[in-house]
């Protein structure tokens, strides 16, 4: 029995290094850590379970039957994070460079289905050269099978990617159909061609970081949800990312207890300028309304003009999706939309209320925009506010035009709550514009154009530039203090958390992608 026991632990022992220790020592001089040392970071010590060790690879061409290493390049298990249950797959540089091939594929699937099938997250730490080229096909097999169960567990358990080395090829998609992408800056990179067959097809010259590094996708393409200056940062935000999250479709968020709840804030009253033209930064109202030091923003440098995370309000996991007058003056464009709507639509997956803070100008206007189909991806975030049946509670700080007041929550597309403070403009443009346009002819005929121009606007501006029409229809449920934002909006979510709507049976709808 000794012997027997002994060659278990020597293959686990085996299983352990990985492709070795000078590998090992390689990827640390990447300073990058290991795919054990990055599973048992994120994960309570002492929790994780592996599964899988002992698996090995199955090709026998280019010499491979001679080059077996345990675990074959991923290290696959569960275990907690702040004592809850998630599955993980880390991917083992130290291997055949962390290719995929067949069997690796198997042990994720097999996680995959776990987690699906038990209704917890599931993290994939990805460090990859990508389809394991000595199989061929049967290495392609293994991403399709991932693919496909990346959308079945779709808005039914959490799916987060995290990219800690490169990731090239259709690879990519497996973390593009995951709820959220975080990348480390440096060391890793996301492309669908590299820079050599960029370089034959379009004669461009590029480097892998301008190609597909950490900021070109937190800022240009907003494939990376967040980055990270490094392997253990990636984890940390990992870790606080999943506590605002439920298990499951099924579960809810975990609430933190929190005293007190109800406190004023006066430093509400003091944000938003006397001047209705003037910017200020929507995060110091994000801040003002929420548990101290809770908010995690998502897409932080994607479409600045919005912003969208999680935070906590009484003790509470909410998403958050404001305009930010700092950046274009909040105005919605097609990036912004997009970035919100995938937002509202994860939210109302799982079970998390939606608080939107507005104060937008409208749509941005020009050929850019409309060339880049800010109709359609407009329509996207419409689409996903009017489908979505969690708690939704919209607060207008400020503006609220044109179509854009529709969009932003409004209560015609189904937001449960909407309160205005009482400087909030809703109308149909600014009072200056609208001036110019209905009163034209009075404007034409005055001998002292500047003057009427200015006394139309004031006329406009008078009837308007103020939240009291909408209040009058019901429109805005109640004009509020800033003050007492924190308050109301603890007690309307609070009378909301039993909400419970069910839509007339459908495949699925069609939202204009
Ligand atoms: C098998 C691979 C491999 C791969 C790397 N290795 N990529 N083995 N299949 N795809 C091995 C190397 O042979 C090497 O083995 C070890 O991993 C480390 O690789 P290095 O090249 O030494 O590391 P580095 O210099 O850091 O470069 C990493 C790299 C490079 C940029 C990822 O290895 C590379 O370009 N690999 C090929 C990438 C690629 O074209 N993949 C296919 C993409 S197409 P030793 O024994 O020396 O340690 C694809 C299709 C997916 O993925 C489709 C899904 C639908």
């Amino acid at each position: 029995m000794d012997s027997k026991i002994k060659t278990l632990h020597d293959k686990l022992a085996l299983a352990k290094l990985g492709g070795g220790q000078a590998r090992i020592d390689k990827q640390h001089q990447k300073k990058k850590l290991t795919a054990r040392e990055r599973v048992m970071y994120l994960l309570d010590e002492g929790s994780f379970e592996e599964i899988g060790a002992l698996v090995t690879h199955r090709t026998k061409d280019f010499g491979m039957a001679n080059q077996q290493f345990y675990g074959d390049g991923v290290v696959t298990g569960y275990g907690t994070v702040n004592g809850k249950l998630i599955y993980v797959f880390a991917q083992d540089f130290t291997v055949f460079g962390g290719s995929l091939s067949e069997t690796h594929a198997e042990k994720i699937c097999k996680i995959m289905d776990l987690a699906v099938n038990v209704g917890a997250p599931i993290i994939g730490l990805n460090d990859s050269g990508g389809a394991r080229i000595q199989e061929g096909v049967r290495s392609l097999g293994g991403y399709a099978d991932i693919f496909y169960r990346n959308v079945q567990a779709s808005g039914v358990i959490p799916q987060i990617s995290a990219i800690m080395g490169p990731c090239a090829g259709g690879a990519v998609y497996s973390p593009a159909m995951t709820d959220f992408t975080l990348m480390v800056q440096d060391t890793s990179y996301m492309f669908v061609t590299g820079p050599n067959v960029v370089k034959t097809v379009t004669n461009e010259e590029v480097s892998s970081e301008e190609l597909g590094g950490a900021s070109v996708h937190s800022s240009k393409s907003g494939v990376a949800h967040k980055t990270a200056s490094n392997d253990v940062e990636c984890l940390e935000h990992i870790k606080t990312l999943l506590s605002y999250l439920p298990q499951s479709n099924i579960s809810r968020p975990d609430d933190l207890p929190f005293v007190p709840a109800e406190e004023l804030r006066d430093v509400l009253s003091t944000i938003v300028p006397e001047n209705p033209n003037k910017p200020y930064d929507m995060h110091q109202v994000i801040n003002g309304i929420i548990d101290v030091n809770s908010f995690f923003e998502i897409h932080k440098d994607f479409s600045e003009n919005i912003i969208v995370g999680f935070a906590r309000l009484g003790g509470k996991s909410i998403g958050i999706v404001a305009n930010q007058p700092m950046f274009l003056a909040g105005v919605l464009d097609v990036n912004s939309s997009k970035k919100a709507a995938r937002f509202v639509r994860f939210c109302d997956c799982f079970n998390i209320p939606l608080l939107v803070l507005e104060d937008v100008p409208g749509f941005l206007p020009g050929t850019d925009q409309e060339w880049n189909g800010i109709i359609v991806n407009g329509a996207k975030l419409l689409y996903a506010f009017s489908e979505a049946t969690v708690p939704r509670i919209t607060v207008i700080t400020r503006k609220a035009y044109g179509g854009a007041y529709d969009v932003m929550n409004s209560k015609h597309i189904g937001a449960d709550m909407n309160f205005a403070w009482p400087n909030a403009e809703i109308a149909v443009m600014g009072a200056k514009g609208a001036a110019e346009i209905i009163f034209k002819r009075d404007i034409n005929a005055a001998e002292d154009k500047e003057a009427m121009w200015k006394e139309k606007e004031a006329e406009y501006a008078q009837l308007f530039a103020n939240p009291y029409s909408a209040a009058e229809r019901g429109f805005i449920d109640d004009v509020i203090e800033p003050q007492y934002t924190r308050r109301k909006l603890i007690k309307a979510f609070k009378m909301l958390e039993h909400k419970n709507v069910d839509r007339p049976h459908r495949k699925h709808g069609n939202i204009p992608l």
